[in-house]
């Protein structure tokens, strides 16, 4: 069976392209990508690796699901012993993550999730009397369950918590651009090591933290401590990491004062500064409290990017209209020519207001809506 590798919607063919260059060929799924030839060596090194992937499902079974029943029985049929068992009891807790869609008797993902939940407790304490522990906050075997028409398919996650939690980010703001979109937003933009880097609305600092580890090639996962991995019973620890050492290794150093953001609101540069200091980026990015209107850099950018506020309101829009419109004249007046300006918006109003020709329009979706991400070429 097919490894799986979500991803956010319509990120599929970056996340292929991405792969392709840890060695991986993948085909494109419904929000994810299917991995035909895969080995425990990729389980690692796309849940270390990978700055577009939320999580990498280890496939146990795949089977008919017309109802509870045939649910029930399938789960059943795995040996569960064989996770959760160590030397005669169980420590270990774990969670069913379920997604059903279009099956004619289950409709609730809840339910499905309590029907598989009980089919491996029934199961456990047949052979030795005891039960594993739920714990939906933070299980040590994290089980996803997809039911879709009459087939299910049941995996181990082997992300655990999902990939975008890099570790980094303590501290937030109101719509932050979740770690995954702003890498994969980075992968279409291609900013190089020649570049002047500059986010006019940085917020908690994705795109720049996300830019410096790009940059430095330091691994997506850097920063994280948990994998689910580790719970599973297949994980071999050494090859786990001859593989986080040889990624770590490749990790380059980075010139100061390349990448730099402001944004005008004092906890969202609060938030910033306590992100890249997590990330031990705070000799190299620099971050001030200040309006993109009044201000002008010390070294004009060569490469903007930036998700301004759209508005989830409509009457928030015309509000907006003057921080666009401040936004073209930011990138025409205060840019080093020639340059390259990237805006995520998902208003297409506001996008008119910046008042330059757009390039390109990748679509992309930002927390569940669909926005454009704008390339603007900036020339004398
Ligand atoms: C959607 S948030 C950006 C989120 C950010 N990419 C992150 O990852 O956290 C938009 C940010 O633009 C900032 N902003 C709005 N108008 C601004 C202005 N005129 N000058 C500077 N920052 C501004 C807001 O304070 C807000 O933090």
């Amino acid at each position: 069976m097919d490894l799986f590798v979500s991803c956010s919607q319509g990120l599929e063919p970056l996340l292929i392209a991405e792969l392709q260059t840890l060695g991986i060929t993948a085909s494109h799924g419904f929000r994810g990508v299917y991995i035909k030839e895969w080995s425990l060596e990729a389980i690692y090194k796309i849940n270390y690796l990978s700055r577009l992937a939320s999580r990498v499902l280890y496939p146990l079974a795949r089977f008919r699901c017309r109802h509870q029943e045939d649910l029930y029985k399938e789960i059943q049929k795995i040996d569960w012993g064989h996770t959760f068992i160590q030397e005669g009891s169980i420590t270990k807790s774990f969670a069913i993550d379920a997604n059903v869609s279009a099956n004619p008797e289950l409709r609730h993902s809840l339910y499905a999730a309590q029907v598989a939940k009980d089919a491996i407790c029934d199961q456990l304490r047949r052979k030795i009397d005891q039960r594993p522990r739920i714990d939906v906050q933070n299980p040590d075997v994290q089980l996803n369950l997809f039911i879709s028409q009459d087939w299910g398919v049941i995996s181990f996650d082997t992300s655990g918590s999902p990939l975008h939690k890099r570790g980094y980010r303590q501290e937030s703001v109101e719509a932050p651009i979740q770690e995954n979109l702003a890498a994969a937003l980075l992968q279409i933009a291609q900013p190089q090591e020649s570049d002047v880097i500059f986010d006019p609305c940085c917020g908690s600092g994705t795109f720049l933290i996300e830019a410096a580890m790009r940059l430095s090639q330091t691994p997506a996962g850097y920063f994280r401590k948990e994998w689910g991995f580790f719970h599973l019973p297949f994980h071999k620890e050494q090859l786990w990491l001859e593989i986080k050492e040889q990624a770590d290794k490749g990790i380059q150093p980075l010139q100061p004062g390349k990448i730099s953001g402001i944004d005008n609101n004092r906890q969202a540069i609060h938030a910033s500064k306590v992100n890249i200091r997590a990330a031990g980026l705070h000799r190299f990015l620099n971050v001030e409290c200040t309006d993109f209107r009044d201000y002008t850099p010390s070294v004009p950018p060569t490469f903007v990017i930036a998700n301004p506020p759209f508005g989830l309101r409509l009457e928030e829009v015309p509000h907006l209209v003057p921080v666009y419109r401040a936004l073209g004249d930011f990138m025409k007046r205060k840019m080093q020519k020639p340059g390259r300006g990237f805006i995520l918006t998902g208003s297409p109003e506001l996008a008119k207001e910046i008042g330059l020709a757009a390039e390109k329009r990748h679509v992309v979706f930002h927390g569940g809506i669909e926005c454009r991400f704008l390339e603007f070429n900036i020339y004398e």
